[in-house]
Formats: C-alpha cells, sequence, structure tokens
C-alpha cells in the first residue's frame, strides 16, 4: 500500500501507521499520483482520499455529518437499544472490536457508553486516533482507541466484559446498487475477515463477554453460522444480540 502525506498531516499520524512503511512525504497533493491513498489536513482534520478521485475525503469527526445528527437522537438507533443502552440504564461499557470510521462508536457514545475501540488497521486507527484528539473532552475521555487484532486483545482479557460489539465487512452485495464511498473504502482497505476470522471473533467474544452484538445485512445468515438469542430486524442492517 503506499500512501502519500502531505507535510501539514504527516505530524498528525499515529504511531502504527508511522511505523508501516506505507507512507510517502508529498509537499504537494498533485505529487499523490501513482499512490493508493492520500492523506492531507481538511478544516484541520486529517482527512483521506483517493488521488484522482473526485468528492469530499473522509474524515472521523464526531461533530459533523450524518453521524453528528444521529448522535443527537441515539437513544432511538437500534445499535445503542441492542446493547442495552437505554435512558434508565447506568452507562454500559463496550468494546467495539470493528472501528472502521468509529461511526457506530460515535452512536454508542452518544447513548451514554464508554467504548475501548480496536482497530487493527494502521490508516484506519490513524484516522480514528485524529478524530478523537479533537473531539470535545467529555466525548474522548469516554473512548479508549487501542490499535489492535480483536481477538487477541479480548483473548488477554481475565475479567467478563459488559458489551461486546461487531461489524465484520459484510459480505459482497448482490445487488447492482452502488456501494457508499466509506463503505467501498473500507472494503478496499480492510477486506473482508476469512471465515475462520469470523469465527474466532465470535467464540472468543462469547466466552469474555454478557452480551455480544453483531451487524449483519438483513438478509445474511447469522455470523458463523450461530443462531442469536434475539436480533432487531431494520430495512438494510440488523443486529444479532447473543446473550
Ligand atoms: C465494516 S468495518 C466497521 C465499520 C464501523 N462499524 C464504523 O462504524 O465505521 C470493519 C472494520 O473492522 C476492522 N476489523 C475487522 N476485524 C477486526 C479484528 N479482528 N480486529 C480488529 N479490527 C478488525 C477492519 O479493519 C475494519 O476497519
Amino acid at each position: 500500500m503506499k500512501i502519500a502525506v502531505t507535510s501539514q498531516a504527516r505530524p498528525r499520524v499515529a504511531q502504527p501507521l508511522a511505523d508501516s512503511g506505507w507512507l510517502e512525504r508529498v509537499d504537494d497533493p498533485a505529487e499523490a499520483r501513482g499512490h493508493d491513498w492520500l492523506l492531507q489536513l481538511d478544516r484541520d482534520r486529517l482527512a483521506l482520499s483517493r488521488p484522482g478521485e473526485q468528492g469530499k475525503p473522509v474524515v472521523v469527526d464526531f461533530s459533523e455529518g450524518p453521524v453528528g445528527w444521529r448522535r443527537a437522537r441515539a437513544h432511538q438507533e437500534r445499535l445503542v437499544r441492542a446493547c442495552g443502552l437505554t435512558r434508565a440504564h447506568p452507562p454500559r461499557e463496550i468494546v467495539d472490536t470493528t472501528g472502521g470510521f468509529a461511526r457506530d462508536t460515535g452512536l454508542l457514545t452518544a447513548g451514554g457508553a464508554r467504548v475501548t475501540l480496536l482497530e487493527r488497521h494502521p490508516l484506519l486507527h490513524s484516522l480514528i486516533a485524529d478524530g478523537v484528539a479533537r473531539a470535545e473532552p467529555g466525548l474522548a475521555q469516554q473512548i479508549q482507541l487501542v490499535h489492535a487484532e480483536g481477538t487477541d486483545w479480548l483473548a488477554g482479557r481475565s475479567q467478563i466484559l459488559d458489551v461486546v460489539y461487531m461489524d465484520p465487512m459484510f459480505p459482497p452485495i448482490r445487488s447492482k446498487q452502488a456501494l457508499k464511498k466509506e463503505q467501498h473504502w473500507l472494503r478496499l482497505l480492510a477486506g473482508e475477515p476469512s471465515a475462520q476470522e469470523e469465527h474466532h471473533l465470535l467464540t472468543t467474544a462469547r466466552t469474555h463477554a454478557r452480551r455480544v452484538v453483531v451487524k449483519r445485512p438483513h438478509d445474511a445468515q447469522p455470523l458463523d453460522g450461530v443462531p442469536p438469542h434475539h436480533h432487531l430486524p431494520g430495512p438494510a442492517v440488523r443486529f444479532d444480540v447473543y446473550d
């Protein structure tokens, strides 16, 4: 993977990405041609784009865009309810094992949770780290970001966790409907986990947590073929709950 990073953006890169050997510094974004990705600053935010592609870059920002709007009504979100976060409940500790662009963690924190957020991909981890660093202090304190492989991290826990959440990459869609840009880029960057990886992640999570919540396409088989105890259906995605 070849990632062009502008001189202004370079100091904002987190250590795992700095150590990856993927970065090449450029003085001008126009020099990014021939690279897979470009990192630059957009309104003082670390921003990801594809050299030569039009459109807005992707940033992790907990206060803006669709996530900011959904955060305002988080208690109506099925994800928040599936994780057992209600106004009546005290805040819960949730481990989000599949960070991505941290959209779901944004909803969980708005629902009152403290989230340990795991992401194994150095580029995605770096974008999240920048989003957390810019978040208002109360929100930033709710998130502990860890650059880690989810199964390994869970296997190292000695205490039973409250809730573990996972959103592994969906299987490729069959319909002609185009993937949204963020989903498409997540797929390009992180790829689909193997059946064995999914099996280990789910099994380890169920061993170490009181509740496991899995995001699935609405019409897909349950993860690893293991039926959940109940689920929250929806038009595009459903949340499978293992208690
Ligand atoms: C579909 S995306 C998750 C999107 C995320 N829920 C969001 O709201 O933006 C899956 C992400 O999980 C990460 N991932 C998948 N399996 C993982 C594992 N076992 N440990 C850590 N990260 C993992 C991938 O690198 C990818 O960034």
